[in-house]
């Protein structure tokens, strides 16, 4: 067993460091919210004001943040892990995030004698809870292999893509898609409402057929059709992660005109749908509010 330092307990490190926990590890915390800290405090966490005394303390660091800025932060600003550097650290970026700040990162903490990969996650908070999210990781064999077993304590299906960054660059691929999907899923509704088919005979159909996709097998049911709209991920993380592909996109010189069209809608969905709403609402551009 390992003692792992989590450091962002917000939707997503909450459920990951309680897994740790039930799986049997020492896990200690660390973020710059009171609230949360003082959450996981209430639920058996050792809770420290910065990551100071995690690094001291941990074998790995698992980083669950907010934005690729804020993981740069809390990896080389003031106070940070390489002004902690204590080698043999290992670090697990679980934060979607950018693959060129990865891969600097990571080369910045190699110079100290310390590791990181990038293990991005799916699976939402419930996924983060259950231990049942899936990881694409980017990093080097012998670094994956080292934090392997504690990975399997935190998720149910782990895919090893490539070297540091290619787990951000599936990820980023990934969540495109998925915002992309949510448009169509919901301009197909909008046929279906205009030519008087119940959306739920819609979604049974599309599902039993080629058209289908995550949205429609989860998002749909799950979250939009019954107005639950609580998935637990926000629209301003979806629209970070947009804004993340564009700029991997501009990177990489390529012109993608559908990419393109979809992060327009997302960014300007911010006139019309708040930072803090569930990102399925993004629907309600095509389809008004439900
Ligand atoms: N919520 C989801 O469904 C989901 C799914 C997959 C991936 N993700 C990704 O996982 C990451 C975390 O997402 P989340 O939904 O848990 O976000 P969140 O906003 O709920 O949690 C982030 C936490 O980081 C803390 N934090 C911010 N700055 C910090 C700092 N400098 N030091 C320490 N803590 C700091 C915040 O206080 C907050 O508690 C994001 O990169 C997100 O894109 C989220």
């Amino acid at each position: 067993m390992a003692v792992v330092g989590v450091v962002g307990l917000g939707n997503m490190g909450r459920g990951m460091a309680l897994s740790l926990l039930r799986a049997g590890h020492e896990v200690l915390g660390t973020d710059a919210s009171e609230k949360a800290r003082s959450t996981l405090a209430s639920e058996g966490i050792p809770i420290f004001e910065s990551v100071g005394p995690l690094c001291a303390r941990a074998d790995l660091l698992i980083l669950s943040l907010p934005t690729a800025e804020i993981v740069d932060a809390v990896v080389a600003g003031e106070g940070g892990i390489i002004a902690h550097a204590r080698p043999g650290l290992r670090v697990v970026d679980t934060s979607t995030s950018h693959p060129e700040t990865t891969r600097r990162l990571a080369a910045a903490l190699a110079a100290h004698g310390m590791s990181m990969i990038d293990a991005p996650v799916s699976g939402g908070p419930k996924g983060a809870i259950t231990a049942t999210m899936t990881m694409v990781i980017g990093g080097a064999d012998a670094d994956v292999a080292a934090v392997e077993p504690v990975l399997a304590d935190m998720s149910a299906k782990r895919v090893h893509v490539g070297s540091v960054g290619a787990g951000h660059v599936c990820k980023i691929i990934n969540n495109l898609l998925c915002a992309a999907h949510l448009l169509t899923a919901a301009e197909a509704m909008r046929i279906a409402r205009a030519a008087e088919v119940d959306p739920a005979g819609l979604l049974e159909g599309l599902n039993a057929g080629s058209g289908r996709s995550g949205v429609t097998q989860v998002n749909l049911p799950t979250w939009v059709l019954n107005g639950a709209f609580d998935s637990g991920f926000t629209m301003k993380l979806m629209r970070k992660d947009v804004r993340l592909a564009s700029q991997l996109i501009g990177e990489l010189a390529l012109d993608l005109p559908i990419a393109e069209e979809a992060a327009r809608i997302w960014s300007e969905s911010a006139a019309s749908i708040g930072d803090g709403e569930d990102f399925n609402r993004i629907v309600e551009t095509q389809l008004g509010k439900m």
